[in-house]
This record gives C-alpha cells, structure tokens and sequence, in this order.
C-alpha cells in the first residue's frame, strides 16, 4: 500500500525528520522559508497530511478549498493559526502538541520576569556597549520578586506550573482568573486564589503573566484599563499569544511610564515588532521562544507523528483539538 503523503512546513529537529522520512511519503521544507498562502492552499489539494507551525495561517477560506487533506498535524499546542471551525467542516482532523512544552514555556515566563523585574536586558545592553564603568549602589536597580504578588491569567497547564514555580523558588503569593474553577488536584498543593475576573487580577498582582488561548473573545483582553490596573510599579509577562494584548495601548503605558515594564515572548503581527516597542527599556522582547529546547522541539515533533500514526491506521488520535 502506498504510505500517506504529508507535507511539513518547517524545518525539524533531526530525529523527527529521520522519523517521517522512514515512515511516510514526505515532503521536507529544506529551505525553512515559511510557505505563502499560494503554497499552503496547493498543498491542502495534494497531501494526506500537512504539518504547519504558528507561521502558516489556515483561514477559512483556504480549508473551504481542500481537496485532498484530511489531517493538520499543527507542531504546537496553540493553534489560533487554524480555523479549526473550517477545517472541521471541510472533514479535516486537526490535532496539537499539548504537555509537552508546558516546563519549557513555564521556565520562559520565569526568565523574563526576571529579567524585566532585575533590567537583565538594560544591563547585557549597557555592558555589551562597552558603557559599563563600574559597580555602584544606584545603577540598575529592580524590583524584587520574592514575596510579591503574581496574577495568572489563563490557569491551564502552562498557568498552573508557571505559578507553581513562582511560589516554589520565589516564595509569591499567586491569584488568578480562569473561566473554570480549577480543582484542588490539578493545583496539588499549590496555594493560588481565584479571583472574579481579569481586572481584579490586574489591581492585585505586581506581575500579570498571560497564558491564555489566542483568537476569538480573548483578543485584546489585555486592553488599555486592565493595563493601567497594573500600574507604574507592575509588570506585564506574555508567553501566550501577541494579540491578547492591545500592543498600541502596551507600547503608550509602557511610554508614559503607566506600566513599570513587560517581557515578551509574542506580537501581535509575528514577526513585526513594533518599532516604538524596540525602542523601550522597560521591556525585553524575545523572539518566540517559549517552547525552544531541544528536547521540547523533538517531543513536539514525535507527538505530531504519534498523531499521524494513530490517524493512518485508522485510530482515534491521541490529541484532537477538539
Ligand atoms: C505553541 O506551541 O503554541 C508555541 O507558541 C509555538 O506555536
């Protein structure tokens, strides 16, 4: 029987290509230029199964016109990027990478709380300038994070181990919105309350960190009020997704000095980075790293593949989005 064709769009680490190369008719993106809405709709009348990344958009009006695809195999657990309506409608299964980038994502929120809260971004710049003359007592001063108050938005899996290692290593009190209650088991020791909505989480927390879904209700959750309610001492930490956030009123508060500061992992438009917003100290801005291990980039692609395998023989697969 011939093996399912599948298309990947984007360069993988080398043991997953290794893999699909042994078991599949594959395609490889060996360029890893990200492909053009020309390319991926091509793709969705030629492949059994295309696996995309948050680079490749598959609006509705792309999935309406597939002909031949049947599954996205999406390599990451957010999958704001795909319509999963359309793809639904148009008899395409569309599954994700959840579990297994939720340390890696949670150590990166950890990273640039500390290092917008300790200004580890202003102090590599000013020493890499050759601007550094010395020590002294009121160079570069921060804020502390040992017993302040962090306020989760989003207490899925990610939410609930970056608060986890908040209140482990840096002894913060944690609130925190989600829609659901969350149970006492999934929390497993972790003292964290529940407040009534994002705004009281914004008055209460020194530091908001975002986790999130993108798309849909949540976009601009993150408004210019809610922004203001975390105040000049404050700080902002997004590893969710750009568009929770309404970037204009982020790089205003972040200007006026209305928000202390904010460390970035996602934009609004990827990889656009406003040119106000690189222009501020009082943010650090990292490219999309949350997930960037290499022992996370290989259990997402292996995860990718399991689903594929389940798919092809005619099994459930293990992680549908919905
Ligand atoms: C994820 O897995 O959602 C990462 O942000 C990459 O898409």
């Amino acid at each position: 029987m011939a093996k399912p064709r599948i298309l990947i769009t984007r360069k993988w680490p080398d043991a997953c290509e290794a893999r699909v190369r042994r078991d599949y008719d594959v395609v490889l993106n060996e360029t890893d230029e990200p492909l053009s809405q020309d390319d991926l709709q091509e793709a969705l009348g030629r492949f059994d199964a295309v696996c995309p990344t948050v680079t490749d958009r598959f609006s509705a009006h792309l999935l309406s016109k597939a002909a031949k695809t049947k599954l996205i195999g999406n390599f990451g657990v957010g999958f704001n990027h795909i319509d999963v309506d359309a793809a639904e409608e148009a008899g395409i299964t569309v599954t994700n990478t959840p579990g297994v980038l939720t340390d890696c994502t949670a150590d990166l929120a950890m990273t640039l709380m500390l290092m917008v809260t300790r200004r580890a971004g202003e102090g590599e710049r000013l020493v890499r300038a050759g601007d550094w003359h010395g020590w002294k007592p009121t160079q570069l001063v921060g804020a502390r994070l040992t017993g302040k108050t962090l306020g989760i938005v989003g207490m899925g899996r990610i939410g609930i181990a970056t608060a986890r290692r908040a209140q482990a290593g840096f002894g913060m009190n944690v609130v925190y919105y989600n829609r659901s209650e969350v149970s006492p088991e999934r929390l497993d020791g972790l003292k964290a309350e529940r407040l009534d909505d994002i705004d009281a989480v914004c008055e209460a927390a020194d530091i908001v960190s975002l986790h999130l879904p993108g798309g849909g209700a949540n976009s601009k959750v993150l408004d210019a009020g809610r922004i203001a309610k975390i105040g000049p001492e404050g700080f902002l930490v997004n590893t969710a997704r750009g568009d929770v956030v309404d970037e204009p009123a982020l790089i205003d508060a972040l200007h006026s000095g209305a928000l202390g500061g904010a460390g970035l992992d996602v934009y609004a438009a990827e990889p656009h980075v406003p040119e106000p917003l690189r222009a501020l100290d009082n943010v650090v801005l990292l490219p999309h790293l949350g997930s960037a291990t290499a022992e996370t980039r290989e259990a997402m692609g292996h995860m990718v593949l399991d689903n594929l395998d389940a798919f092809f023989a005619g099994r459930d697969v293990p992680n549908p989005v919905r």
